[in-house]
């Protein structure tokens, strides 16, 4: 096998955060995989030729038996191991130390979860050039068991207060266990120990943006020979960065599927159609639906009852319009890593959140398609960066997320054409308003609701019985948790003054001060 970028390997043993680790890594330009500890065998290993390997946390005991261990012969590889939690211990396990449970004190450890201080001990260490600066280290614990007895040839270089073993390592043989997480957020300095590890591992930062376009490309090439591709367009980021590159790599056997459901912004159709079609020349059917929908979802109020419409119409209106192009034997998804490792996570991981509209699950099987999904590797921020590097305009890029469903979870009850047309035009005039002051790409996501309500005003001399409408913006990392933007009340006055006067049919404007939780971003 032959590599164009150094490689490092992490191996799962199950942790929530494995994928933080990946993370971390890919922000300092290493190229690396995270794969299953099941799947890591010795041949695996010989042809994954990794420069250094992680070992990542997980559930389970090593004091279990029948528990997860990597292959012993990932010890004689020559290559730099950092073992993480769980993976500190099952190095130790193997390398002749000992693990005790949680409650059994051994060593002085006992089980410890959230945040504590790591001192440090011995002499000076490579991976923690940078550490120390202000005497201790906050990093996070999230442990069960505990090393109680080191393996021979390793030393202890941290500790905290119940902890004596929070970082240890075996330096002749470049072996390093610590028994916090490096990689999340609350060991605030986590990074620099991961830019040490692969600094001393020999890796030259090679995994650049345009490194990753290339490779994609040649993977999509080999993958798809001459065969077509269809891919489901959304108007969104991950569809739109899958579908210019595999364009850029198979050119006119892709052709793209919009289904129009008559719930997307201002403009936003006819946008997306002249991008793809017009700019890009991409093969592109728009399939105008948005009478279906609309006559659908007529009377419809229940959210639940909405959503399942507008997903099962979905559905079957992309399978007819993919039925049109013959001899497609490939499904294009803008699947993301996130996703990946949530759903092949062995212990169950965290709970996943399929947004089967948004990636027309279910449709491969259906339709007999095999996949493509040249994002699998990427986070978001990186499909971002994949974005610019093909070119696509910064303003398309940068825009906050917009869901599968579109306009009717923003407009709770009963939907009508009336109402969504005042909905586009308010949303557009908030959106401009935010844009003006500079404040968009601080903001997670911002939008507008109208409400099932009507209220009484006064314009000029008349009375005037309008919908009231909420604005809605929330700054989050990944959409899970939010909390509402602090907007001043210069800038809401401004925009309730424009949206009223601008936008007819509304006469009132409310400001959404809901976090999620308890609230969720959208309102249905
Ligand atoms: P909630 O409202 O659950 O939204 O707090 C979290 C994030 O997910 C988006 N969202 C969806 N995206 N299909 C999607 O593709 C959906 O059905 C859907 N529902 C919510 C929402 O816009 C926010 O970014």
């Amino acid at each position: 096998m032959t590599h164009h970028h150094d490689r490092l390997l992490i191996i799962d043993f199950g942790s929530q955060v494995t994928q933080l680790i990946a993370r971390r890594l890919r922000e300092l330009n290493v190229y690396c995989e995270i794969h299953p500890y099941q799947n890591v065998t010795d041949a695996f290993l010989a042809a994954f030729g990794p420069k250094a390997v992680i070992f990542s946390g997980g559930p389970d005991s090593v004091t279990r038996e029948g528990s997860p261990r990597p292959p012993e012969s990932v010890y004689s590889l020559g290559v730099p191991i950092l073992g993480i939690c769980y993976g500190q211990q099952v190095m130790m396990q193997q390398l002749g130390g000992e693990v005790h449970g949680g409650k059994i004190s051994g060593g002085g450890g006992t089980a410890e979860f959230g945040r504590a201080f790591v001192t440090p001990a011995g002499s000076d260490l490579s991976i923690l050039n940078g550490w120390f600066a202000g005497g201790r280290e906050q990093v996070w614990m999230s442990h069960g068991d505990h090393v109680a007895k080191l393996a021979p040839g390793f030393e202890v270089f941290g500790t905290s207060p119940n902890a004596p073993y929070a970082i240890t390592a075996d330096t002749s043989r470049n072996f390093y266990a610590v028994q916090f997480h490096p990689e999340v957020h609350h060991t605030p300095n986590g990074k620099t120990l991961y830019e040490n590890l692969v600094k001393l591992a020999g890796f030259t930062g090679d995994w650049t943006m345009g490194a990753y376009k290339d490779d994609a490309i040649e993977k999509i090439r080999q993958q798809v020979g001459d065969k077509k591709v269809i891919c489901g367009l959304s108007g969104g980021v991950d569809s739109s960065v899958a579908a210019v590159l595999i364009h850029e790599a198979i050119g006119d056997q892709l052709t793209c599927v919009f289904v129009d459901h008559g719930l997307m912004r201002l403009n936003e159709a006819e946008e997306v159609v002249s991008m793809f079609r017009d700019n890009y020349n991409i093969p592109l059917i728009h399939a105008d639906e948005s009478d279906l929908f609309l006559g659908e979802l007529d009377g419809q109020s229940d959210p639940e009852t909405k959503r399942k419409i507008i997903g099962k119409l979905f559905i079957d209106v992309f399978q007819k319009h993919a039925n049109e192009i013959e001899g497609a034997e490939f499904l294009a998804q803008g699947t993301l890593y996130p996703d990946v490792i949530e759903s092949v996570s062995f212990s169950g991981g965290p709970s996943v959140t399929i947004k089967s509209h948004h990636n027309v699950g279910g449709l491969p099987e259906k339709m007999g398609l095999k996949l493509v999904e040249p994002l699998r590797e990427l986070f978001k921020d990186e499909v971002r960066a994949l974005g610019r590097e093909l070119g696509l305009p910064e303003s398309f890029i940068g825009r906050h997320p917009f869901p599968g469903p579109g306009l009717a979870i923003r407009c709770p009850g009963e939907i009508t054409r009336d109402k969504l047309e005042i909905l586009r035009k308010a949303d557009a005039v908030y959106i401009d308003q935010i844009r003006k002051h500079g404040l968009y790409d601080e903001i997670w996501q911002a939008f507008v609701a109208i409400l099932p309500v009507r209220t009484v005003g006064v314009m000029g001399d008349g009375r005037t019985y309008d919908y009231a409408c909420a604005l809605r913006a929330v700054t989050s990392v990944d959409g899970m948790t939010a909390d509402y933007y602090p907007f001043s009340h210069e800038f809401l006055g401004e925009t309730a003054t424009r949206i009223i006067n601008e936008v007819e049919g509304i006469n009132r404007v409310t400001y959404d001060i809901t976090s999620k939780p308890p609230g969720t971003i959208e309102w249905e």
